[in-house]
């Protein structure tokens, strides 16, 4: 398919079912229907990538804040299908939320990409980001007690699971909160070989791999 008749527009409801499609393939994993309904009537940005009405890839972020107050703009999930790869579609997409994003001034745009992801990286790098070199472990936990505290945390609805980003410094807790939402997840992002990764990990987060984050904009 060629991508001269690539056309990048924001998503409707209507173009659910294709994304689901897309995280499936690309990302392997199986949405729930009724949360990538409902995470879509929460603010977000998310654009499709169409070539001759077939949906081929897009990119999904919204805003938060960080512990001192600054907005961010994360770029979260991002896929381009296997049959059009390599056409600059996802430096496309990146290029387009950045775009609208930039209308709210956030203090920069960011994502999380995984250390071998060697096209994710080079879609970012294109798109203006840099990847900071300093190697994070990502570690998310869907137990339904909350045994950490956090300096930070940050509510997030993506469009696979809702729930709260762990920011800043970690404690275990000695009395344990039940979370109310059986399906929210916990999330973190820490330093490699860092005291949180060890806490973690002792709380029995899984930790799903090593990454880099990708900025754009000033650092915090
Ligand atoms: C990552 C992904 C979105 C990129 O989509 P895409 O439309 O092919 O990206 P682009 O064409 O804009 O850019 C990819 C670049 O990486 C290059 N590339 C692809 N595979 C590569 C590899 N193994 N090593 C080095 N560079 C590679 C391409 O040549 C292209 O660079 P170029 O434009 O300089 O030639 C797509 O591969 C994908 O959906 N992967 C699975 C899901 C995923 O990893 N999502 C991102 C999570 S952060």
């Amino acid at each position: 398919m060629a991508t001269s008749t690539l056309t990048v527009r924001r998503a409707t409801i209507d173009d659910l079912r294709a994304i689901a499609g897309l995280i499936e393939v690309c990302l392997d994993e199986v949405p729930v229907e009724t949360h990538l309904k409902n995470a879509f009537g929460v603010t977000r940005l998310t654009y499709i990538a169409d070539i001759q009405g077939v949906i081929c890839g897009f990119v999904d972020g919204f805003f938060t804040r960080s512990v001192e107050g600054a907005l961010r703009f994360e770029v979260d999930l991002l896929a381009v299908h296997p049959c059009v790869r390599g056409q600059g579609i996802a430096a496309t997409l990146i290029n387009e939320a950045c775009r609208q994003a930039a209308v709210h001034c956030p203090q920069l745009n960011r994502a999380l990409v995984r250390v071998d992801n060697a096209a994710s990286e080079r879609a970012f790098r294109k798109s203006g980001f840099s990847g900071q070199s300093d190697v994070y472990e990502l570690y998310v936990s869907n137990t339904h007690s909350l045994a950490v505290s956090a300096e930070h945390f940050v509510p997030v609805v993506t469009l696979t699971y809702s729930g709260h980003w762990l920011e800043g410094g970690l404690q275990p807790v000695s009395h344990v909160d039940v979370r109310p939402a059986s399906s929210a997840l916990l999330g973190a992002v820490v330093p490699k070989g860092s005291r949180a990764s060890a806490l973690l990990d002792d709380l029995g987060f899984t930790m799903l791999g090593k990454f880099h984050w990708w900025i754009h904009g000033a650092k915090t």
